[in-house]
């Protein structure tokens, strides 16, 4: 197990005093304001041309608790005695009120503030204001503001920014990130992922967490009930380098098994280890600590160069144990309606599919019944291929998260391009089957993360889709050429 080691504390400063450039402009974690009361940061997603949704947690303290009970390496749960917030880098949560200011300027003058809203243990002391009425392509500045109950004293606010996506007749060149598996016993630094400032060097106009962002089931203490399950959430938002990417670049949050509650679960299942923690408990508290629009299936347009497919892998899908046939099925008859529809419907110039799982593949054979590449799902596996080869141009690709090694894949019956991000970290990767060269274009058995750009050059839209590693070193490049 690769524990951190290093137990200095380190907190996120976010003031304008000390300067906006550094703010948003930095790459680094800063140390927070020990004014400030948002230990878990600040989450803005479901970010469109017009609206956004802001994720807020009030916590007891400025910053991660920096000392507490580690978890060893074959625990299974916390021993009986640990409360969840004794455990180190707990960041529990505190009774109070949040809002939000935000403006078209970092001074934040003609700033819209939200009611202020109160917190309490009912939603993990969280919040998520829906703003309306944005204008598209447009960076908005906020100030995430907390206080105590009733008349109790302000604390110090966490400013951050995001940028709204241009409005579907406007052409704009767009940068964004994809990762996926962010394990936290295998994380490669102390204050976070070596990937959150190596994207925020792409400067990108939002990222896509592809699923697994935390694992209830398989990490240095497994959840087994609610307030564990949301240690975990609070144990990856809570590192300072993740806080800093957060407050500077909007997210949209895909989950999959291990978030939800166990490997390769589907709704209903009951895992006895798991226990009393069970699969609804994990959908309520995915929904809690993520940004998430009613319906977990959605999709985002940027611009005329972009549309992007956000799909959802768990809810509805089929037991895995089932024979397969035309009746099982990991999306379920209406995101699969819904998806054909707006993929139709789609004048974008690019349409990317953004799935927690692969549909292309291959997958490791043996022991695989999760997902649309593996056997126990190929009659919907082909159903799916065979309409997007029938429907869709080449400016169409498939991007998947919950393999732990990096590809490049084309079906070789259909010609459908899929690009696997890997894993968060290089102590994370591993499983592969190897490369097939049937399929892969490029294969690579270590952490990291893609970065997908549109750009305008010589009257052309061009697509380029990176592979890199987790200090951001390009490795691999695709382009298509509009
Ligand atoms: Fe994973």
């Amino acid at each position: 197990m690769k524990s951190p080691s290093h137990s200095r504390r380190r907190f996120l400063k976010t003031s304008l005093a000390a300067g906006g450039a550094l703010a948003f402009g930095s790459a680094h974690a800063q140390d927070a304001d020990p004014g400030s009361r948002q230990a878990t940061g600040i989450k803005v997603g479901e970010v469109s041309d017009t609206a956004a949704l802001v994720w807020m947690r009030l916590t007891a303290e400025a910053a991660r608790r920096a000392q507490g009970y580690t978890p060893k390496a074959g625990d299974q749960t916390l021993p009986k005695d640990v409360r969840p917030d004794q455990v180190r880098y707990a960041c529990p949560g505190m009774e109070g009120r949040v809002r939000l200011r935000y403006a078209l300027r970092e001074d934040l003058a003609g700033a819209v503030a939200t009611a202020w809203q109160e917190v309490t243990g009912k939603t993990d002391y969280t919040h998520q204001f829906a703003l309306t009425d944005l204008r598209p392509g447009t960076t908005y500045y906020y100030s995430a503001e907390t206080a105590g109950r009733a008349a109790a004293p302000q604390h110090k606010p966490l400013l951050g920014r995001f940028r709204t996506a241009p409005a579907a007749d406007q052409y704009a060149d767009v940068t964004f990130t994809a990762l996926s598996c962010t394990g936290f016993r295998d994380l490669d630094h102390p204050d976070g992922y070596h990937m959150f400032p190596a994207m925020a060097r792409l400067n990108p106009h939002f990222y896509v967490h592809t699923g697994d962002n935390v694992y209830y089931d398989n990490d240095d203490f497994n959840a087994n009930n609610i307030a564990t399950a949301r240690l975990h959430w609070q144990r990856m938002h809570g590192q300072p380098r993740q806080i800093a990417f957060h407050l500077r670049t909007a997210g949209y949050w895909l989950k999959d098994d291990h978030d939800t509650l166990a490997n390769d679960c589907w709704p209903g299942q009951v895992v006895k280890r798991m226990l009393p923690l069970t699969f609804n408990d994990g959908l309520a508290i995915y929904r809690e600590q993520v940004p998430l629009s009613r319906l977990p299936y959605r999709t985002f347009r940027w611009g005329r160069g972009l549309q992007i497919w956000l799909m959802e892998g768990r809810d509805f899908r089929s037991p895995n144990t089932l024979a397969d046939g035309p009746k099982k099925t990991i999306w379920g008859g209406e995101q699969k309606e819904w998806l054909f529809k707006s993929l139709l419907a789609s004048s974008a110039d690019f349409k990317i599919l953004i799935s927690p799982t692969p549909i292309v593949g291959p997958d490791r054979g043996k022991g695989k019944n999760d997902n649309h590449s593996n056997d126990a799902f190929r009659t919907e596996g082909n159903e799916i291929r065979a309409f997007f080869r029938k429907h869709l141009t080449e400016r169409f690709l498939v991007i998947n998260g919950d393999r732990h090694w990096q590809y490049h894949s084309v079906h070789p019956e259909t010609g459908l391009h899929e690009f696997c991000t890997g894993a968060g970290s290089d102590a994370h990767a591993g499983g592969s089957p190897g490369l097939n060269k049937k399929f892969h274009r490029f294969h690579r058995v270590l952490g990291g993360f893609l970065s997908v750009s549109i750009r305008r050059e010589k009257d052309r839209n061009t697509l380029r889709v990176k592979h890199h590693d987790v200090m951001g070193k390009e490795l691999y490049e695709h382009v298509w050429r509009g």
